[in-house]
């Protein structure tokens, strides 16, 4: 068996080449044993392997046992028919996280019917819609966002059935159930002279996003993911990381749900009942996680013009709706607390777009302007740190 191994921020991917057995695996054991520093998602790429042994399948699960000991996660990815049948003889299929290799789909004669930041969304039929990931977005993007989306829906956030991941072309996408509706942004624009009443209902649902509490690891920490892209990241000199990583380590950990894109564009009504898509980047933490980005578009996105772009909301209205938004998320606090918790939202504004920074979102001039408006929005006691 030939194995090659990756590491990007958090998350290791092993690929797996020939037959994973008794000769093999032990090749398998010394990666897990000796890489996983600091991993929380474990990828095992099965794409080049044709047979698993039942030593092999130990070994599998001494992995997962591994990662689940350290809060982290593992998935196999590419797996082949025969493989996945004797996934299924064994009851593996019910201990394991895995995906078979992803269906062949092509985009020819369908309707594009959404553009967003990382994708575009085609309708296939009545009933679904295909999330395509542009190229320039890291391959494994569809794939978690699939699982996440499923594990989200099982722990009771409403949003809609992930059905697979497919490939079209050199593209990767998931194929989602169509839920026929307006985004929030609309519904905002079209109730916009009863504003207080509609982000009422909009910090409603925030909080019942942040009331869910998932399976213990189903998710990742978003701590954990925050840390490694801070590690990672080219921005900062070393006295500035370091602040960085300590407040992440001083900030409370959570075991509820997080978002990590809430704006009212990832939001869809059906009627008065919120539905929320765009789950890559769901996972576990405090809600300021989700206030940051929400801040981002509302705050940030209106003055520069861009919300309408991005979000589909009238930048006029939605600097009415920050304001708003966060007073009433946090009960209307007196003037000294509400500050506080705007500095603490901008702290983690920043934090998002170092993610967003890393990831390439919004192209190349944006990746520009994120890095003026990461410094701008960190503290001062961290951007002057000594190096
Ligand atoms: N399940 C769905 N049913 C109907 N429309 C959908 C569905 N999923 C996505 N869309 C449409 O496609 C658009 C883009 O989808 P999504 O927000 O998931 O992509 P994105 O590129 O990650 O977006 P963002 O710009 O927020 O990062 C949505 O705003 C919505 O209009
Ligand atoms: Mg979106």
């Amino acid at each position: 068996m030939n194995l090659a191994h990756h590491r990007e921020a958090d998350r290791l991917t092993v690929s797996l080449m020939g037959r994973l057995d008794h000769e093999t695996a032990p090749t398998l054991t010394q990666v897990v044993d000796h890489e996983l520093d600091g991993v929380t998602e474990l990828v095992l790429d099965f794409d080049g392997l044709e047979h698993v042994s039942s030593l092999g399948l130990r070994v599998l699960l001494a992995a997962q046992k591994r990662m689940h000991g350290i809060h982290g996660s593992l998935v196999v990815r590419n797996v082949n028919p025969a493989i996945a049948t004797v996934f299924e003889i064994t009851g593996f299929d019910r201990i394991l996280e895995y995906e078979r290799k992803p269906r062949r789909l092509s985009i020819d004669g369908l309707e594009l019917i959404a553009k967003g930041g990382n994708g575009e969304c085609f309708r296939v039929d009545e009933e679904t819609v295909l999330k395509l990931y542009f190229n320039h977005i890291d391959d494994a993007s569809a794939s978690r966002e699939k699982r996440l989306a499923k594990k989200a829906f099982v722990a009771g956030v409403p949003t809609a059935i992930s059905y697979e991941v497919v490939v079209c072309g050199t593209r990767t996408g998931v194929l989602y159930e169509m839920i026929n509706a307006d985004t929030l942004s609309k519904y905002i624009e079209r109730h916009v002279d009863h504003l207080e009443a509609v982000v009422d209902h909009y910090v409603g649902f925030c909080r019942q996003i942040h009331s869910i509490v998932p399976d213990q690891g189903a998710f990742p920490d978003a701590i954990d993911i925050a840390c490694g892209h801070v590690e990672a990241c080219d921005l900062f000199n070393a006295g500035q990381r370091a602040a960085i990583l300590d407040r992440l380590h001083r900030t409370e950990r959570r075991s509820t749900l997080i978002h990590w894109d809430l704006h009212p564009g990832n939001i869809m009504m059906q009627g008065d009942v919120p539905c929320l898509i765009d789950m890559g980047d769901m996972a576990t933490g405090t809600p300021y996680f989700d206030l940051g980005p929400i801040r981002q578009i509302l705050q940030f996105h209106a003055e520069t013009g861009l919300c309408q772009k991005i979000i589909g909301l009238d930048n006029g209205i939605a600097r009415r709706v920050w304001p708003m938004f966060v007073a009433r998320y946090f009960n209307n606090p007196p003037p000294d607390e509400l500050a506080a918790i705007e500095e603490n939202v901008r702290f983690f504004q920043a934090i998002r777009n170092v993610l967003l920074y890393r990831s390439g979102t919004g192209g190349e001039s944006m990746r520009a302007r994120r890095k003026d408006m990461i410094l701008q929005l960190l503290p001062r006691e961290i951007t002057q740190a000594p190096a």
